[in-house]
């Protein structure tokens, strides 16, 4: 095969999975261990409350479930919703979309709200339905804040103000996945009722754990929520917290320890540096892009992500191409373009376990 011939470490500028640092991959060499030891409760207590410091929250009550984002996903709606409830959803891009479908088999009554690939949640249509609906017929507004398709990052402080301008009492369920402890994130100054990341993103773990973390607002909405959840039941686990054994049910040992040590690294980095490190490196991508000559797939400033960048292709390029090639010559794994940008953009991932030197990505002009 010919990537067996491209030398060097295979370098991950995927927007997740991402490089775990050693310090990480050390940590999580052991044994199993018992998890109803006193040891394992021990170490679950100070992630619960370290993992709330990457969501800036502090009434949030959060779960780490062993399950990807997409699981977390239907953590988040199923302990909220009722089958039938009308949700605002927007359409921006593949995972908002792969959400929505989601929702849409839950069986909640969609209401999609579509821009063009590249651009940001229309937040004009959701200021005249929120207005429109005196009623309150609306229960919850879902937005991906970083599409990382399209490299769009939708501005979260705008939909809470608008909730709150119409006094509108919509469950703000957000799907954090390529954001949360990268790009600024504030669960409670936002008003946020559930958000969620997967632990392979910029949490730079294995994929393997879904973190949800719900208000008191979504924990009072899941007694009265009416779809059907087993494995996802937050109940579960708030019973097992409540014991102060914490788990309803075998979590991964190795990940609860790597998750100690990516926190740590965090930490001690600082957290407010990581997400200036994540706009350093977004803003180096713009820049070299726009010397390759090649366009941004994201339409204006404001949407900009500073974790991942999808760069469109001359028309005569088929951009499956350049990712084939990145692969095969350089052992460099970029993103494809997915649906409706398939061909026409690939992506650089720059979020997670990546600094300047381990990001040089000037070679991409040689392809
Ligand atoms: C924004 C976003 N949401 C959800 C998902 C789905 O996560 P997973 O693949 O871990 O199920 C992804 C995956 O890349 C994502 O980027």
């Amino acid at each position: 095969m010919d990537y067996m011939y491209a030398p060097g470490k295979n370098h991950l500028f995927v927007p997740g999975p991402v490089h775990i640092p050693d310090q990480v991959i050390r940590a999580m060499n052991r044994n199993n261990e018992d998890y109803r030891s006193p040891a394992v409760p021990a170490l679950t207590k100070t992630l619960l409350e370290d993992i709330k410091k990457i969501f800036k929250t502090t009434s949030g009550t959060p779960f780490l479930i062993p399950t990807t984002g997409t699981g977390a996903w239907e953590s988040a709606l199923t302990n909220t919703l009722s089958p039938g409830d009308r949700i605002i959803s927007f359409l921006i891009g593949q995972f908002s979309l792969l959400w929505i479908d989601q929702q849409q088999r839950l069986n909640f009554n969609v209401d999609v709200v579509e821009s063009d690939w590249g651009e940001g949640a229309k937040l004009d249509v959701l200021a005249s339905k929120l207005a429109a609906d005196t009623a309150h017929t609306i229960k919850a507004i879902c937005i991906v804040h970083n599409e990382t398709a399209t490299g769009v990052t939708n501005n979260l402080s705008k939909v809470r103000k608008l909730l709150d301008e119409y006094r509108h009492p919509a469950l703000f369920l957000v799907d954090g996945v390529s954001s949360i402890c990268a790009i600024d994130f504030r669960m409670d100054e936002w008003g946020i009722d559930v958000a969620l990341t997967g632990s392979q993103k910029a949490l730079s773990l294995p994929t393997g754990m879904g973190i949800v973390c719900a208000s008191p607002k979504a924990l009072e909405a899941s007694k009265t929520a009416k779809s059907v959840r087993v494995f996802f039941d937050w109940k579960d686990y708030i019973k097992f917290y409540n014991l102060g054994t914490f788990w309803p049910y075998t979590p991964s040992i190795q990940l609860l320890y790597g998750l100690r040590a990516a926190l740590d690294l965090i930490f001690e980095e600082g957290l407010e540096n990581v997400i200036e490190r994540h706009r350093r490196l977004g803003k180096a991508t713009r820049l070299a892009v726009e010397a390759w000559g090649l366009k941004n797939c994201t339409q204006k400033e404001e949407w900009f992500s500073d974790t991942v960048t999808a760069v469109i292709v001359p028309s005569h390029i088929n951009s499956s191409e350049i990712v084939r090639r990145a692969w095969q010559r350089y052992n460099l794994s970029l993103g494809l373009g997915l649906n409706k940008v398939a061909g026409k953009v690939f992506r650089i991932g720059h979020l997670g376990h990546l600094n300047e030197v381990m990001f040089n990505f000037q070679l991409l002009f040689q392809l």
